[in-house]
């Protein structure tokens, strides 16, 4: 008998989640139960967007059998480093995430013959190695550079986020160091620069570098996505592509619907959108010409 109960609240709490879109589900009732009330009644129509987003289903997406077999290899190359907790801060290996880097790098293809990507934080190393092993494997690896202060005490974030609480990220020296090991270990050449992405990408900007990707996904919070984005779009060459991570967050999200208006929407999930910019037909940087000079007035006689 109670085991019959089980297995009718375990259908119950099951159909209500397939219904409100929260395909995944754990192994226990409880967790599913509990999981259902915090969407149901606990959270904000923006923590249950990006809730549904995490959740989905995304196992019939497609991936090449090429980049399928890039994200085992690298899954492999960072549990040797990192241990179990080697997608901390990192969902590079998800396949919505490997579905996004390959459309991106496919709407690329024709255009340039050479990518030259740019990231703005980097962490454990996962979503460089993931971007340079698929650019490599197409043949159109260019230069890597990822841009990341790894401060001596990680850094506070997340108060707003679409969670509204903050934790301290353990990005430091030693995320660094695993970092380095594992662009070694998957054979890229990496220029990690360790600065905030203020300092980078304004010495990127100096140095007259082009990059025809750039994925920003540094700190979330405040002015800094307006930076970061306003930069990247400076040193993106034309027609090239910006990914903007955790897009849905309050100080991000503006940024993401601006570009949404004025450049073209290439592939966008739950934590990913990316943007064709073409900055010539958007931003206006012609000179204003001195109007010619008007005859002098006659004066009426
Ligand atoms: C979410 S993690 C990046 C995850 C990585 N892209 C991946 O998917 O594998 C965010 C990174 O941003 C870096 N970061 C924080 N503040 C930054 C800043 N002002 N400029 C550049 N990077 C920053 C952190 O050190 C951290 O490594």
């Amino acid at each position: 008998m109670k085991d019959y109960l089980k297995m009718g609240a375990s259908c119950a709490v099951r159909s209500i989640r397939r219904a409100a879109g929260l395909e995944k589900h754990s192994e226990s009732v409880r967790s599913d139960a509990s999981e259902l009330w915090n969407y149901l009644v606990r959270f904000t129509p923006a923590q249950r967007r990006l809730r549904r987003g995490q959740l989905k289903d995304y196992s019939g997406l497609h991936v090449s059998p090429e980049a399928e077999a890039e994200t085992l290899a690298l899954r492999e190359m960072a549990r040797a480093i990192y241990g179990q907790r080697y997608e901390y801060m990192s969902f590079a290996t998800n396949r919505e995430v490997v579905h996004v880097f390959e459309t991106v790098l496919d709407s690329l293809a024709g255009r340039f013959e050479r990518i030259n990507y740019l990231e703005i934080g980097s962490a454990q190393g996962l979503s460089m190695s993931l971007m340079g092993l698929l650019l490599r494997q197409k043949r159109r690896l260019g230069r890597l550079v990822s841009v990341d202060p790894y401060f001596d005490d990680g850094y506070v974030e997340g108060q707003r986020s679409p969670w509204g609480k903050s934790g301290v990220s353990q990005a430091t020296d030693g995320m660094r160091e695993g970092a380095l090991r594992l662009y070694e270990s998957a054979g890229l050449d990496v220029e990690q620069r360790r600065t905030t992405s203020l300092n980078g990408l304004r010495e990127l900007i100096a140095e007259e570098a082009r990059f025809e990707l750039i994925y920003v996904d540094g700190y979330h919070e405040g002015l800094t996505p307006a930076v970061d984005i306003g930069l990247s779009l400076a040193l993106l060459a034309d027609n090239g592509v910006i990914m903007l991570d955790d897009h849905q967050w309050p100080d991000v999200s503006p940024l993401e619907n601006l570009l949404r208006q004025h450049s073209k929407s290439i592939v966008r999930n739950w934590k990913i959108a990316a943007f064709s910019a073409n900055l010539h037909g958007e931003v206006n940087d012609a000179r204003v010409e001195a109007p010619p000079a008007r005859e002098a007035e006659k004066v009426a006689t």
